[in-house]
């Protein structure tokens, strides 16, 4: 009874572990960019909209008309708070990246602060 038990507590040693463990690699794959306090178009921006935006918003394939290849489309939704609308799943906008989770806090955040500073070309 004892042994049955001590197995039982270490299956649930093991399983809060291994959550314990993915959990964190999820936070830090977007932890990062909290710690930036001046945020870079070319360095941060352009790599989260690429990454999370690009595959169904591009030259090619503009779903809803919106390429965001480049500085000046990202740009004008950044300006118009459409952008933080859509990653923030505001109401009254479609919640971005479609069909996913979503984007970690950091990423969202480092918009922000990105736009904040005048959603510069830097
Ligand atoms: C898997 C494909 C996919 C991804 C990834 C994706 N989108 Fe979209 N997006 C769509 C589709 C499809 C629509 C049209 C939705 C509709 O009309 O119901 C859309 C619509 C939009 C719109 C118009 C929303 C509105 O309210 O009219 C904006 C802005 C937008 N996406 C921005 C983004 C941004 C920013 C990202 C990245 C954070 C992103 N999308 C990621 C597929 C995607």
């Amino acid at each position: 009874m004892l042994r049955l038990s001590l197995a039982i507590f270490s299956i649930g040693l093991m399983i809060q572990f291994t959550s314990c463990v993915k959990q964190n690699e999820e936070d830090l794959s977007g932890a990062k960019y909290c710690k930036i306090d001046t945020p870079s178009f070319q360095q941060h921006i352009q790599i989260i909209v690429n990454d999370r935006c690009m595959p169904c918003h591009n030259a090619s394939n503009a779903e809803s008309g919106f390429d965001l290849s480049n500085y000046t489309n990202i740009a004008d939704i950044a300006t118009n708070g459409v952008l933080q609308g859509v990653i923030r799943h505001e109401s009254g906008y479609i919640p971005m990246p479609a069909s996913a989770p979503k984007m970690p806090f950091c990423e969202i955040q480092i918009i922000d602060k990105w736009i904040e500073q005048g959603a510069l070309n830097n």
